[in-house]
């Protein structure tokens, strides 16, 4: 995904910063991976689900003893959505908060939380996705599983392998040989004339979309499925706040037989339906 030409902005602890300007203090726990975050879409300078994001970031900082302020975020997000720029153009908020200043060591917990919005454009995707399964695993029993946490590196370390092999995500299994999600996305499939998605034990981030889809596609069913069976379905779509109902073309560069196929045409509708409906569902 390329990102577009218009300045994203910024805006830490209270203020907007300058693009470029040094705002967050060597000493935050942040440094160190000790943070939470969500991504969320703006719709005509208004964030959608932002209900649900601001539940999920409780969730995951929560685990890491960070306490959210909602009140902080919101005026964030009021001071950088409603810009002219970002009403023009397709743009997303990162919302993170990290342990905040602290000492130096792992264990040590700073005493205030450092929050940061940013807005920048999002470039749409293409009809279509390529996935590529990659050689290493989400570990579904790990002390960070299921939490949107600012430790990334592995999905940095996954998304580049899955680019030089042709495709723009990749699917991880997990320990079991499962299939568990991508390293922004979940990832749906036909089994049999069904459509399936990984259940949160997979090790998959409960991610806002899915959670959507599974309230109102009827037929759809969480099930643990082998990550092989990718590769042999019908037809696979991926979920995301950027990718919104994402067909599948191929996987590991092998066409599925449709893209979209008509379970992905569904959920597409669906999701497309949600959004009609309501900013925050
Ligand atoms: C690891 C991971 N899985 C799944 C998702 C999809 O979640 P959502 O639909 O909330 O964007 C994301 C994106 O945030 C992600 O980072």
């Amino acid at each position: 995904m390329t990102v577009l030409a218009a300045a994203p902005a910024y805006w830490v602890d209270g203020s907007v910063v300058a693009d470029g300007a040094v705002a967050l203090r060597p000493d935050d726990h942040g440094l160190v991976g000790d943070g939470a975050f969500e991504a969320i879409k703006i719709i005509d300078g208004r964030p959608f689900a932002l209900t649900r994001h601001l539940r999920r970031l409780r969730h995951s900082a929560g685990a890491l003893c960070i306490t959210v302020d909602e009140d902080a975020i919101r005026a964030g997000i009021a001071a950088l959505a409603g810009a002219e720029a970002v009403r023009a153009h397709n743009c997303w908020l990162r919302v993170t908060v990290t342990g905040g200043s602290s000492p130096m060591g792992t264990g040590c917990v700073g005493t205030h939380p450092t929050v940061v919005v940013a807005v920048a454009p999002m470039a749409p995707w293409g009809p279509t996705c390529d996935v590529a399964i990659v050689e290493w695993t989400r570990n579904e029993t790990g002390a960070t599983a299921g939490l949107k946490t600012i430790s990334y590196a592995e999905n940095v370390i996954a998304l580049r392998a899955a680019h030089t092999r042709g495709a723009d995500e990749a699917i991880f299994a997990n320990t079991q040989g499962n299939l568990c999600e991508g390293t922004g996305s979940n990832v749906f499939l036909d089994v049999d004339g069904q459509l399936v998605t990984p259940p949160l034990s997979s090790g998959c981030l409960a991610g806002v979309t899915r959670e959507l889809l599974l309230e109102n596609c009827p037929g759809l069913i969480e099930a643990e499925i082998p990550s092989a069976a990718l590769a042999g379905a019908k037809e696979a779509f991926l979920t995301s706040t950027s990718r919104d109902v994402h067909p599948v073309r191929t996987v590991d560069g092998r066409p599925l037989a449709a893209a979209p196929g008509p379970l992905t045409r569904q959920a597409m509708a669906s999701f497309a339906g949600i959004v009609e409906r309501t900013m925050d569902p």
